[in-house]
């Protein structure tokens, strides 16, 4: 299959495939996504095919505004027309209960609850909104792979197994979006994304846990693909907390290092070892994925060190990504 590339003046034919049930990868605010009408199984189903992702991790329903969500939520409880207000268009996923029978088992998993988002773009906003009917969006990149944040990496991952991606340039935050359980009695974020517990703990004026990912005796509902394995490139990553450990490694021309551009100035190896994550936290949630991508390319490489940040919660998504990458290894 010929996977074509559309510009933003493109779209109509982007709805085209899809209406014929047709995968087109779309851009988001945090990473590109993989779209098919939410409502068509056998596309769904292809979804799955596509990405190689094992079938029971559900996929996040995509829509235009609140009034799609409606057609698919048993209801929409106070606390998510609060989130709504605040936070869409954003990348903030809410999951509700979803009204039985309205969306096929392979967008849920068979779970009773459905996970729906309305990212900040202006290209998929219309899209979606032309279609009339929601699109599923996972992360556009093949299973256990990082996410995509340009159309670029999605044409790599993806290039021959879909029909189209729309390419917007690239994403602005960088790292998938937070997702908060809004089916449990205490709301919980699941995953961490740029909008932070605290801040939809405030919208919401009650307590906000957070999933530590721990097994503990009180069930606690999580992300099922957060169980598997991410993000990893071929080398092995290591996550270097404290930086001053960066001069404690004996380093060599099979070394590739991502860090802060004061830190990679201080460390003596050759410019195509090094990926320069920016100047500061926001532009290393932005640059993450590429980096891990770029050193995934480089067969050479056969050690990844990466710098860890700490600052509360505004570090949580960048650390949970880093975390699953390195398989919890660290300096
Ligand atoms: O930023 C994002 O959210 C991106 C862009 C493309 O929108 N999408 C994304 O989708 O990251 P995906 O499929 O790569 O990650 C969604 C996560 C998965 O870990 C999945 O298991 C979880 O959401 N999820 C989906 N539906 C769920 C449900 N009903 N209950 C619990 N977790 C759910
Ligand atoms: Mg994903």
């Amino acid at each position: 299959m010929e996977t074509k590339i559309f510009a933003k003046d493109q779209i109509d034919e982007a709805v085209a495939l899809l209406r014929e049930g047709e995968l087109v990868a779309f851009p988001t605010e945090t990473v590109y996504g993989l779209g098919a009408i939410a409502t068509k199984e056998e596309s769904v189903k292809n979804v799955y095919k596509a990405k190689g992702r094992p079938s029971d991790n559900p996929l996040i329903v995509t829509v235009s505004d609140e009034k799609m969500v409606e057609r698919y939520a048993k209801s929409v409880p106070d606390r998510a027309k609060k989130l709504i207000k605040h936070f869409w268009p954003g990348p903030l996923t809410i999951l509700l209960f979803v009204k039985e029978g309205s969306l096929p088992t392979a967008v849920t998993g068979g779970l009773k609850t459905v996970a729906f988002r309305c990212p900040d773009d202006k290209l998929t906003h219309d899209l979606i909104a032309k279609l009339g009917y929601p699109i599923v969006g996972p992360s556009a990149n093949t299973s256990t792979k990082p996410s995509p944040t340009t159309a670029q990496h999605v044409y790599h991952d993806l290039r021959g197994k879909i029909a189209g991606i729309i390419d917007g340039g690239e994403t602005r935050v960088g790292l998938e979006s937070t997702i908060v359980d809004l089916s449990v009695e205490t709301p919980i974020v699941l995953r961490p994304g740029e909008i932070t517990p605290e801040e939809i703990s405030e919208v919401l004026g009650e307590e906000v846990l957070i999933n530590t990912g721990k097994v503990s005796d009180k069930e606690i509902p999580k992300a099922p693909g957060m169980k598997y394995r991410h993000y990893a490139p071929s080398a092995p990553v290591v996550v270097v907390d404290d930086v001053n450990d960066f001069a404690k490694i004996d380093f060599n021309d099979h070394i590739g290092v991502m860090a802060l551009e004061d830190e990679l100035d201080k460390i003596d190896l050759p410019k195509a070892n090094k990926f320069n994550l920016g100047r500061n936290l926001v532009d290393a949630d932005h640059n993450l994925f590429s980096g891990l991508r770029y050193f995934d390319d480089k067969k050479d490489i056969t050690q990844i060190y990466v710098q860890g940040f700490n600052e509360g919660q505004a570090s949580l998504a960048y650390m949970n990504r880093l975390n699953k990458a390195a398989g919890g290894h660290h300096f």
